[in-house]
C-alpha cells in the first residue's frame, strides 16, 4: 500500500517569455566556483535588482558563523531569480512572473543573515532535518536501542531538536548559472541522532521552477526525514493573507494528531471534513471551523496528509499540491517522491519579524507545504519507514513549478 512512485521529475514545459524580468537574467552574477563558501560580489545588474528591492544585497549575508563564511548566491533561468544563503540551506528569495509579467518574490525571508540566526526560528526557506516535523516525546528506538532528542516543542521533538539542519552552515558550491550544491556532514550523535550523515541537497532552477534534489547516506542505521520550509505567498511575501488562495492537494487522506501535533497513527478520509482539498478549495473557507477537533488541535490547518502519488499503483505523476494566488494569477504545482505532505498555514506567525522590503510575517500570511515522510515516523510501525541503514544511499526529490492564471 505505501509503494513510493519512482518516477523522475517530468516536467520540461515551455513558458512564454516574459520581458519584465529580462533584466535580471544578465543581472546574476555567478558566485563561487571553490570548493567551499566563495563570498559573492554584485554586479552592475545586481545592484540595479538589489536597489529595485528585488533582490537582498549579498553582502548582507557575509559573515563568519562557527568559523565558517556565509554567502547569498544567486539562481537564474529564464524568468525565474533565486537567492539562496547557504545558512540553513535556505531560499531566500524566489522571484516569479505572475500573470503581467510583474517579477513577484513568493517567498518568505529575510534581508540579512543577522536575522535570520537572531529573530526566534520560523524555519523560513530552510533545508529541515535530521528529521523533518515532530518526534513524539522527542525519542525513538532503532534496533532496541533508544535515542533521546532534544524536546524544542512541548514534550516533543520539532524540525531536527536545538540546532537542526537550518541552523548550520553548509559547503555550498555553484555548478552552474542555474545550479547550487550545498553539503553537510551530521556527526554521530549530533542532536541525539546515530550515525555520521552525509547530506547534498541541489537547488536547480528550472525555467519554470525550482527543483530541490535530496542525497544523504549515514556510517551507523539512522532515521532521517527531510523537507524544505519555504513559506510562499502567491501574491507576494508580505502582501496579506493566503486565505483566499485556492488550493487542491492530491490527497484524499491524512493523519490526524494529538494536542501535541503527534500523528496519532490512524490514516483518515478528508471526506466530508475540512480538510478535504481533492477540488480547488479557498485555504480560509474551513479555516475556522473550530467544530472540527483536528482545526482545533492545529489551530488551522497543520496537517499531514497522504499523498495520492505514494499509494498509486503505478507511478501516475500525479502532483502533490496546486496553489493559487488569488491576485496574482500566480500557480504553484508541487511534486514529489515523498509519501507525504506538510500542510501548515502560518497559524504561528504573529507578525513580529522584519521580512525583506520592509514587511512582516502577519498572521497566515503564508502558507507551507513540505514534502516529506510522516511525522513521528521513527514510532509508528505502520507509517512508511524512515530508517536509513548504513550502506543504503536515500533519495529524494521535490519540484515547485510555476505557471499563471
Ligand atoms: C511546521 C510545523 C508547525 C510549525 C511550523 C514552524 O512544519 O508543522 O507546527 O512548527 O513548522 O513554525
Amino acid at each position: 500500500m505505501w509503494r513510493r512512485s519512482k518516477t523522475a521529475h517530468p516536467f520540461i514545459n515551455k513558458r512564454r517569455y516574459m520581458n519584465k524580468l529580462n533584466f535580471l537574467c544578465s543581472a546574476i552574477l555567478l558566485a563561487g566556483c571553490g570548493g567551499n563558501q566563495q563570498p559573492v560580489t554584485a554586479t552592475a545588474e545586481t545592484t540595479t535588482a538589489i536597489a529595485a528591492g528585488l533582490l537582498p544585497n549579498p553582502d548582507s549575508f557575509r559573515d563568519t558563523v562557527d568559523g565558517l563564511t556565509t554567502g547569498l548566491y544567486f539562481l537564474h533561468n529564464g524568468n525565474l531569480t533565486a537567492a539562496i544563503t547557504n545558512y540553513g540551506a535556505r531560499v531566500v528569495s524566489l522571484i516569479v512572473p505572475d500573470r503581467n509579467g510583474n517579477p513577484t518574490d513568493v517567498v518568505l525571508g529575510y534581508d540579512s543573515i543577522g536575522k535570520y540566526i537572531h529573530q526566534p526560528d520560523t524555519y523560513f526557506g530552510a533545508i529541515v532535518g535530521r528529521y523533518g516535523n515532530r518526534i513524539g516525546q522527542a525519542k525513538f528506538k532503532l534496533n532496541g536501542k533508544e535515542y533521546t532528542l532534544y524536546k524544542n516543542n512541548g514534550p516533543n521533538t520539532l524540525h531536527g531538536g536545538k540546532k537542526g539542519f537550518d541552523a548550520v552552515v553548509w559547503t555550498a558550491r555553484k555548478l552552474d548559472t542555474a545550479t547550487l550544491r550545498l553539503t553537510y556532514l551530521s556527526k554521530d550523535g549530533e542532536e541525539g541522532y546515530p550515525g555520521n550523515l552525509n547530506v547534498t541537497v541541489i537547488y536547480t532552477l528550472d525555467s519554470n521552477g525550482l527543483r530541490i534534489d535530496y542525497d544523504a547516506t549515514t556510517d551507523k542505521p539512522t532515521v532521517l526525514n527531510l523537507t524544505n520550509h519555504s513559506y510562499f505567498n502567491l501574491n507576494g511575501q508580505g502582501s496579506g493573507t493566503i486565505n483566499n488562495h485556492l488550493l487542491q492537494l492530491y490527497a484524499d487522506h491524512y493523519t490526524p494528531v494529538d494536542s501535541t501535533l503527534i500523528p496519532t497513527g490512524k490514516v483518515e478520509p478528508v471526506a466530508g471534513t475540512p480538510f478535504d482539498f481533492t477540488k480547488p478549495t479557498t485555504i480560509g473557507g474551513r479555516v475556522d471551523d473550530t467544530a472540527n477537533q483536528q482545526i482545533k488541535f492545529g489551530k488551522g490547518y497543520d496537517h499531514n496528509f497522504m499523498l495520492l502519488n505514494s499509494i498509486a499503483d503505478e507511478p501516475s505523476n500525479l502532483p502533490a499540491a496546486i496553489a493559487t494566488g488569488d491576485l496574482s494569477g500566480i500557480v504553484m504545482s508541487v511534486y514529489t517522491d515523498q509519501p507525504g505532505i506538510q500542510f501548515y498555514g502560518g497559524n504561528f506567525m504573529a507578525g513580529t519579524n522584519p521580512l525583506k522590503a520592509g514587511k512582516t510575517d502577519g498572521y497566515r500570511t503564508a502558507f507551507c507545504l513540505e514534502t516529506q515522510h510522516f511525522p513521528n515516523s521513527p514510532n509508528e510501525p505502520s507509517f512508511p519507514s524512515t530508517t536509513l541503514k548504513a550502506g543504503e544511499k536515500y533519495v529524494s526529490w521535490t519540484f515547485f513549478k510555476f505557471s499563471t492564471k
